[in-house]
């Protein structure tokens, strides 16, 4: 069944639709492109995914690979992104097709989309440069923008609203479970005092007050942007969605790339390979396996794929980015 928020998008199609979404000013230079390419295994004639499109670097990489026949569906949450793979990928329309669309649908995608099989799926985590630069969706603690943080501009929950609305407890939850804030509590009373708070700027100001003097490696406020913005996009709960699904849609030898951002996100895709790589999954003291659980994933790369030294100092975006590859049974 497709849902309704299912958005098809073809060349022919009209982009006016995202017409009250800016264009990218920055643009997002995919990371590990030459490593996505080979732990896709992408070959002439393949069919792929394309979970997080962005800008469209990786699909791009994808789409040059596996000229002429091979396909790719490309989704996105954010409309602005799709527009801006549809009109930076414009020549490539014959074997691209563009969703709008979360990817815990991406079974959805693959009925719909009628290709016979899917020979490889990316997922590249988190959030673009363009959200984070230029979006003016308060992405970012250093812009001046309002509070929302939506990837899909029709979600339920923007930023505001948690930060204006939740509970001081809930508030202290979400800093802690998603940003691993050790400073949780002070800033989750902070921002109850302080309310109404409106801005991404009047929010940043206030955990550096909550930090007082102590300056780290990073921005005082790094942690409760990531918090606040996993909140609003459901993001560590999406991954194992998305990830599940992808195993359902991979066919055997199919090969699964992940690349996330920071070790929240890692260790959710690192236990999924883990669990989907082995047998059973009983408790290490149980003697007689009860849980027949098999094995749908063997695992490509034993160890981390992370960007080389000069990636880094090209893009220091990408310095975070650990890449795990999979195969499916
Ligand atoms: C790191 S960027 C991808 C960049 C892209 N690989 C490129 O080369 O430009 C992550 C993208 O994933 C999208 N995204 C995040 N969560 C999503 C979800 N649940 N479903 C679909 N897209 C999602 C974001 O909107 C963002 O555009």
């Amino acid at each position: 069944m497709i849902t309704a928020d299912y958005k098809p998008l073809s060349l022919t199609q009209s982009i006016t639709q995202w017409a009250s979404w800016p264009m990218e000013s920055t643009y997002h230079q995919p990371v590990l492109a030459d490593e996505v390419i080979e732990g896709l295994n992408v070959l002439p004639g393949g069919n792929y995914i394309d979970c997080t499109t962005g800008q469209g670097g990786h699909t791009e990489a994808i789409l040059l690979k596996c000229e002429p026949s091979g396909k790719v569906l490309a989704l996105d949450l954010d409309p602005s992104a799709i527009n801006s793979t549809h009109s930076r990928l414009t020549s490539y329309m014959d074997n691209l097709t563009l969703f709008q669309i979360n990817y815990t649908e991406l079974d959805s995608v693959h009925k719909k989309s009628v290709l016979p099989h899917i020979d490889g799926i990316l997922f590249d985590l988190g959030l673009s440069s363009f959200q984070l630069d230029s979006s003016d969706r308060g992405f970012s603690f250093q812009r001046d923008e309002p509070l929302d943080m939506r990837f899909d501009p029709t979600g339920n929950v923007t930023a505001y609203d948690i930060i204006n609305t939740y509970p001081e407890d809930n508030l202290e939850l979400i800093l802690l479970s998603y940003g691993e804030e050790t400073r949780a509590k002070t800033i989750a009373r902070r921002i109850v005092q302080s309310r109404p708070i409106t801005t991404a700027r009047m929010l940043a100001s206030l955990v550096e007050r909550a930090y007082r003097s102590s300056r780290g490696r990073i921005h005082p406020a790094t942690k409760t942007f990531q918090a606040i913005r996993m909140a609003v996009n459901n993001e560590l709960e999406n991954i194992s969605i998305g990830l599940t699904k992808a195993i359902s849609v991979l066919r055997p030898g199919g090969r699964l790339v992940v690349i996330s951002y920071h070790s929240l996100e890692d260790r959710i895709v690192k236990q999924f390979f883990k669990t989907e790589s082995r047998d059973c999954i009983c408790q290490i003291e149980t003697l007689i396996c009860s849980c027949n659980h098999l094995a749908k994933l063997k695992l490509v790369n034993k160890r981390i794929i992370t960007p080389s030294h000069t990636e880094k100092s090209i893009n220091p975006r990408s310095r975070s980015a650990r890449m795990r590859v999979a195969e499916v049974i």
